[in-house]
């Protein structure tokens, strides 16, 4: 089954655009998650309630509990309806300083506490003209994937720039995540996807994660849309 997942970033967004969405997607052949930002959490989870879709944080600790002042536990998550986390976003790596250690300790957290990670991967645009992509990706696959996660191949050059990567490079590289994860593992691509052109991920992947278009309810249900007329 396909996924559609919408990553609402640090964009305020709640209840409204939850309830948007939800009025736009009736019975569905795919699966849909959400992920807002942490205090919205709750509200996102009301306006689904009975919908289908499902809830996910973008984040989190990987302790339990303590001195961690800013964080949130898989614990945490899982009391305020979550079932899926984002982990290793590649604005985390970058901007937060997640290592691929951190990742996999936030995976093994993630799956302990009986959450579903989406494990972000990705080469940055240095990596990718350097002729790196592939062994990156399959590096940061090695370092944190654990069975149970969701990939998702987000080229860090196609975030957010309206630059899409073409078909047959997510295509490449959904294959080599399956050779270091294993040949069921799910894999979507994320970056620049929208309405238009995301189609032609839907057949080479099992889905999207999808940043910008998400804010947008009739864009991110014609996204769901596409994916079901290829499923
Ligand atoms: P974008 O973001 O769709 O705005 O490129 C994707 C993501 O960061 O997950």
């Amino acid at each position: 089954m396909k996924l559609v997942a919408g990553n609402w970033k640090m964009h305020d967004r709640g209840r409204a655009l939850a309830t948007a969405i939800c009025g736009r997607l009736g019975a569905r052949r795919v699966d849909v998650l959400l992920c807002p930002p942490f205090p919205y959490l709750r509200e996102v989870g009301e306006a689904l309630a009975g919908s289908g879709i499902a809830l996910g944080g973008q984040d989190l600790h990987w302790e339990a509990q303590g001195a961690f002042t800013g964080a949130v536990s898989a614990r945490m998550l899982l009391d305020t309806g979550c079932t899926h986390v984002i982990v290793g976003h590649s604005e985390r790596r970058l901007l937060f300083g997640d290592t691929d250690a951190s990742v996999a300790a936030k995976v093994q957290s993630a799956l302990a506490a009986g959450l579903t990670p989406v494990l972000c991967v990705g080469e940055t645009l240095q990596e990718r003209d350097a002729g790196f992509a592939q062994r990156r990706i399959r590096s940061q696959v090695e370092a944190a994937f654990r069975p149970g996660c969701i990939v998702a191949y987000e080229p860090v050059w196609a975030i957010g720039t309206g630059r899409a990567a073409s078909p047959d490079h997510a295509r490449d590289a959904a294959q080599t995540i399956r050779v270091a994860a294993g040949p069921d593992t799910r894999v979507l691509y994320g970056g620049s996807v929208n309405a238009t052109n995301c189609a032609p991920f839907f057949s080479v992947t099992d889905g999207a994660l999808v940043g910008t278009a998400s804010l947008d309810a009739e864009a991110f249900a014609a996204i769901v849309r596409a994916a079901e007329a290829s499923s």
